[in-house]
């Protein structure tokens, strides 16, 4: 037994040694390869393919330079402020329509002036994704409100032509410019969302603004010629759009506080914006005894007070009402929130007992219930302190939105999308993005009447907006058109 062993272990050393030699031949080949391979490419030549594949000129260096630009068209002098129809806005539009043809998209402004940028895609007949957000502004405003949604998915619109992708999208998508969501010129919002979901009544033609213009005549000065006819036509077939998908600054402290660039949105507050006319006897502020007053300032202020009042604590009168539970109660006491932001007084002049007080009010909450029962009981509340003061009250409702939520699954594809951009841009799988309630209105909650929405936020710095110190990082503003990117990449 001893003999064959040996024999097979002679066999078994000769082939160790053979194996060995391979082995060494081998691993100096595949050095030899490899070596040559990557003096073809060279390390710094991946570092840039990786660069190249975040596009930081594209949707960071040239998005802020336009965010900037875009900031500085204004109506006013020294601050931001841009109107339904205004001179700027019409500037602005011009100027977003540029940006929309360098991203390859064809463009139109429609009879409400909306501004539209479409790419047809492999296959125009598929439902659109719509993309949007609003040109508008408020008055002494910051410069990513509105635009950052515009510019960010311009620009990721921008990086797909660049790779050659956007041919291969395989469905339209169309970005909007909205001409209206802040409603500052007429008070009401959503005139171009709302016209595009189908929902703005007629009647919205005839509103004007405080120097008499109406709608439909601030868009004839403009040559866009709108009748109820063509309104009407405004509206899109649902059966023709996917989805609609908006990025905004949040517009709250909460993206700040955890430390993320960007947050889902699983839902918009509803809100009811009100006109408040008081009406008492004019008189001559020296001559009139005070028991003989009926002061509608005096009046507007104890209205005012009664809202504030009734908001920071709506758990007084809501527990009285057996159809709230402790989960509506809740929802509604954190969400709540009610402001008076606009007052004038006629004839207002110091030595006068003013003949008539207007003013506006602002109720927003998570919860249409509780939003509902706020109302009723400030009317409520309201006639009785009106009575009582013997002015003539009359409460005008102006807006009235539904709290909106978001589709679940097109809102974990702008999760997924949101995940893989923070992964592109900083090497490592984040922590899972947060998911956020909005207590300000957007366009998307007019295009929910059209069709399935989803919402990115983007941190904005201690939350604030609606002011010139309003900002946002630039990292932030590459990491939202990342995310576009990323989530367009799904629809090729
Ligand atoms: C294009 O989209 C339509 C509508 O969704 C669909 O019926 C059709 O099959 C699509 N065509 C191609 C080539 O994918
Ligand atoms: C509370 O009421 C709301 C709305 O009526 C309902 O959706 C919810 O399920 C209720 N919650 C509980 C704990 O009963
Ligand atoms: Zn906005």
């Amino acid at each position: 037994m001893a003999v064959p062993f040996a024999k097979s272990h002679f066999l078994w050393s000769f082939l160790s040694i053979f194996l060995h030699i391979l082995a060494v031949f081998l691993l100096l080949l595949t050095t030899y390869v490899s070596a040559h391979t990557f003096s073809d490419i060279g390390s710094e030549d991946v570092d840039s393919s990786r660069r190249n594949d975040l596009y930081s000129e594209i949707l960071r260096d040239e998005a802020l330079a336009r965010l900037n630009e875009l900031g500085k068209v204004s109506d006013a002098d020294g601050y931001l402020e841009r109107t339904f129809m205004s001179a700027a806005s019409l500037r602005a539009g011009n100027l977003i329509r540029c940006w929309m043809e360098d991203a390859g998209l064809t463009t139109w402004f429609d009879h409400m002036g909306n501004l539209h940028g479409r790419f047809e895609g492999m296959n125009r007949s598929a439902e659109t994704l719509l993309i949007g957000s609003h040109l508008d502004t408020v008055v002494d405003a910051g410069i990513f409100d509105g635009s950052l949604g515009i510019i960010s998915a311009l620009s990721a619109l921008k990086v797909l032509k660049s790779n050659g992708m956007l041919a291969k999208l395989k469905r339209p998508v169309e970005v909007i410019a909205f001409s209206d969501e802040e409603g500052v010129r007429f008070q009401s919002t959503f005139l171009g969302s709302a016209a595009i979901a189908g929902i703005l009544p007629v009647s919205a033609l005839q509103i004007s603004d405080k120097s008499g213009v109406t709608v439909q005549d601030s868009l004839k000065e403009n040559s866009l010629g709108i009748t109820e006819e063509s309104l009407l036509q405004l509206k899109y077939d649902s059966k023709s759009v996917w989805g609609y998908v908006e990025v905004h600054i949040e517009q709250g402290p909460l993206l700040e506080w955890v430390g993320f660039p960007l947050g889902v949105v699983k839902g918009i507050a509803g809100q009811t914006r009100l006109k408040v006319v008081v009406k008492g006897s004019q008189g001559h502020a020296g001559t009139v005894p005070m028991s003989l007053r009926q002061d509608p300032m005096a009046a507007a202020a104890e209205l005012i007070v009664l809202l504030e009042r009734l908001c920071k604590n709506p758990k007084d009168f809501l527990s009285y009402d057996d159809q709230c539970n402790d989960s509506t109660i809740e929802s509604l006491s954190s969400s709540l929130v009610c402001t008076v932001g606009e007052i004038s007084t006629w004839p207002s002049a110091s030595n006068v007992i003013p003949g008539q007080v207007t003013f506006t009010v602002d109720i927003r909450a998570m919860d249409d219930m509780g939003r509902e029962a706020v109302l009723y009981e400030l009317s409520n509340q309201m006639y009785q302190i009106c009575d009582r003061r013997s002015v003539s009250c009359i409460v005008e409702s102006k807006h009235d939105a539904k709290a909106v939520v978001c589709d679940s699954e097109l809102s974990s594809q702008l999760k997924f999308a949101a995940n893989v951009a923070l992964k592109r841009m900083t090497g490592e799988i984040q922590d899972e993005v947060p998911i956020l309630m909005s207590g300000a209105g957007h366009d998307a909650m007019a295009m929910s009447h059209l069709s399935k929405v989803g919402m990115l936020f983007v941190r904005c710095r201690g939350g604030i907006s609606h002011s010139p110190a309003e900002h946002v990082l630039d990292d932030d503003v590459w990491a939202a058109g990342l995310a576009i990117v990323a989530f367009l990449e799904t629809h090729l």
